[in-house]
């Protein structure tokens, strides 16, 4: 069988907070295309985990390859410019400002009026309320702060500046924390089409009946180390529940 090269490879990552090992050795792979949920416990290392591959701290050991290549992201902006989309845990949109500002944040499109650089903001609301609206949400105005618009409305906004971006990998920390019933449904559409368009997804969770229907693969962590990964046609909701619980893969699971 042909090898594909992965999207992402993480070899041997390790990462202490002090006394805290928060990562030890964990070897992670995502496939162009795939969607990976990312499953563990509270404090398992889920979010340092891919907090290291968007940038925002380096491993203590350990190397990452994207697209085959050895990366040393030394900011954010530096995976964001290799095509990383991360959308944090604690939500990273800012209050304070109106959607389309959030839309296109660090990515403003500008216009030249003599000397100087000015943010062209019909441009912005523009594309920004093209994008969200074919995402399905409805925007009055892109003017509006981003403070008034539901959990949901916030995670698509992120999602489809993500897509609208045309990002290779998007992170998703706790999507779907503090959603609707009707907001999660949204969300996981919306990411079933960033699939669609090509992009490889990491889908963290601690409930893995919100990511079991849209990934096809699954890694767990437990305590920093990461005890088996599986695919969907291998293991039930159930038997990954209790991969979690007992911290081991069961004999028949084991590759
Ligand atoms: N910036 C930090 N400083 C000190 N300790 C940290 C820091 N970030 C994480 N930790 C510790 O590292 C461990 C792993 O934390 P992490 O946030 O990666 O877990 P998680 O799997 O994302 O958990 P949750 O499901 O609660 O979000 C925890 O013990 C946590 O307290
Ligand atoms: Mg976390």
């Amino acid at each position: 069988m042909q090898k594909i090269t992965p999207l992402v490879k993480m070899v041997d990552i390790e990462k202490n907070f002090g006394a805290v090992q928060a990562l030890k050795k964990v070897n992670v792979e995502v496939q162009p295309g795939e969607i990976l949920g990312l499953l563990g416990d509270n404090g398992a290392g889920k979010s340092t985990l891919i907090k290291i591959l968007a940038g925002v701290f380096p491993p203590d050991a350990g190397e990452i390859f994207f697209e085959g290549k050895q990366v040393n992201f030394l900011s954010p902006k530096d995976a964001r410019a290799s095509g990383i989309e991360t959308v944090h845990q604690a939500l990273s949109l800012v209050n304070v400002m109106s959607i389309s500002r959030n839309f296109f944040l660090g990515r403003e499109p500008t216009k030249k009026i003599g000397p100087v650089n000015l943010l062209d903001r019909k441009k912005m609301d523009e594309e920004c309320k093209k994008a969200v609206t074919g995402l399905g949400v409805r925007v009055r105005s892109p003017h509006e702060f981003v403070s008034i618009l539901s959990g949901g409305e916030r995670q698509a906004i992120s999602i489809g500046r993500a897509m609208h971006f045309k990002v290779k990998l998007l992170i998703l920390d706790e999507p779907l924390t503090a959603l609707s019933v009707r907001e999660t449904k949204e969300v996981l559409r919306q990411v079933e089409k960033a699939k669609e368009s090509g992009v490889s997804v990491i889908f963290i969770t601690h409930n893995v009946y919100h990511v079991y229907p849209v990934a096809e693969r699954f890694v767990m962590l437990d305590k920093g180390i990461k005890i088996g990964e599986v695919y969907k046609k291998d293991a039930s909701p159930e038997d990954i529940i209790e991969i979690i619980a007992t911290g081991k893969m069961p004999q028949e699971l084991k590759s």
